[in-house]
């Protein structure tokens, strides 16, 4: 156990200021300080005020991470850091930060993808990942289906939405129902009241040359126009908008496309597990009906806990221990912050 990696993660990609610390496979600390109060009169992130909140969290975030994992700065062995995709001065603002620990302490730095990061966090809950494993990660600001044969160095694209992320979309309906920002956990609880087939929605990109074109891909935004002007259309006749069927036939029409691709990538590509991860994974809908598709196809499911599926520095943590492990190359002190990084690139 004491022979395995001590790796620090810094997070920052959006409004989370994350700071993990795993020995190896185990999880010693996950501190996490998010802006997104500061965000919430705003229905959306605001990036400039993203990175000044990371600029004065990183420091006390960093402390709170070593006094929970009880380990100094000096016991590191590496220092790894979301380098992207993300909100470029927010991640500025943690490559930064990385690589002044890295050439204080002077142990390694690896600049890791924070797609990748998401994946990698299941190793702290449910073990080594299967090779491959198929991967769906669905947040505020991703909605991926991967496939992903070593998550140290070889993820590959199947599909992503073409528009709005999930998590997006969850947000704005929210909104448009007049529930508060982010919407996700208000829209989830709310529609346990409601009805899941009141209102057909459309499902974005699943029949005809949509479908063949676009096989993996996702398609949100003309669901939330659907649900506006279904909304708008009721306000209008004066009659109350049954804002808990809404809310359910709106989730359903989101987890019902997301699990049906996820499912049938796996079968496709013969993988016989898939991990769900990113914000939207707390999704009580998303995880029943996943876990009831995948139990009918044979299919192993795999949902880190809530805490380890939004942003967090222990995913990072967890990818550069993997990387750390398997012998891989460092990263050059003068790695760049890229905002667009594609998921291929899992280090850079
Ligand atoms: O991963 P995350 O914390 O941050 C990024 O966006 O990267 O994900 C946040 C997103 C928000 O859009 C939020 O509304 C959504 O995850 N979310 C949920 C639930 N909890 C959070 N969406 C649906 N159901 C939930 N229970
Ligand atoms: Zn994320």
């Amino acid at each position: 156990m004491s022979d395995a990696p001590l790796v620090l993660g810094l997070e920052t990609s959006c409004d989370e200021t994350g700071v993990g610390i795993v020995r190896g496979h185990t999880l010693l600390a996950d501190a996490v300080a998010s802006s997104v109060d500061e965000h919430a009169r705003f229905g959306g992130v605001v990036p400039e005020v993203a990175s000044r909140a990371h600029l004065e969290a990183m420091v006390p975030t960093v402390e709170r991470a070593c006094t929970q994992a009880g380990v100094r700065l000096q016991d590191l062995d590496a220092v790894a850091v979301t380098a992207g995709p993300g909100l470029a001065g927010s991640l500025l603002v943690g490559v930064a930060a990385a690589k002044a620990l890295a050439l204080a302490l002077d142990v390694p730095l690896y600049g890791v993808n924070h797609l990748g990061a998401h994946v990698a966090v299941d190793v702290v809950e449910h073990g080594p990942l299967p090779e491959p494993t198929m991967a769906l990660l669905v947040s505020g600001g991703h909605s991926n289906l991967l496939l992903v044969p070593d998550v140290t160095h070889d993820i590959r694209s199947l599909g992503a939405t073409v528009d709005d992320a999930a998590g997006e979309a969850f947000d704005k309906v929210a909104r448009v129902l007049g529930l508060p920002f982010p919407g996700g956990p208000h829209i989830d609880r709310v529609a346990r009241e409601g009805d899941r087939v009141a209102i057909d929605f459309p499902r974005g990109l699943t029949s005809g040359r949509d479908l063949q074109r676009h096989r993996f891909d996702y398609s949100f935004s003309g669901l939330k126009t659907s649900v506006a002007r279904w909304v708008h259309a009721r306000e209008e006749s004066g009659d109350p908008v049954p804002v808990a069927d809404v809310a359910a036939s709106f989730q359903e029409a989101v987890v019902d496309v997301l699990t049906r691709k996820a499912v049938a990538a796996c079968r496709e590509h013969d993988v016989h597990d898939l991990l769900i991860g990113g914000g939207v994974a707390a999704n009580t809908r998303l995880r029943a009906l996943a876990q009831e598709r995948c139990d009918a196809a044979g299919i192993r499911m795999r949902v880190p806990r809530p805490g380890l599926c939004t942003d967090n520095g222990a995913m990072v943590a967890a990818l550069g221990a993997l990387m750390v492990t398997a012998g891989r190359p460092p990263s050059r002190l003068d790695l760049p912050a890229d905002s667009s990084q594609p998921v291929e690139v899992v280090q850079v």
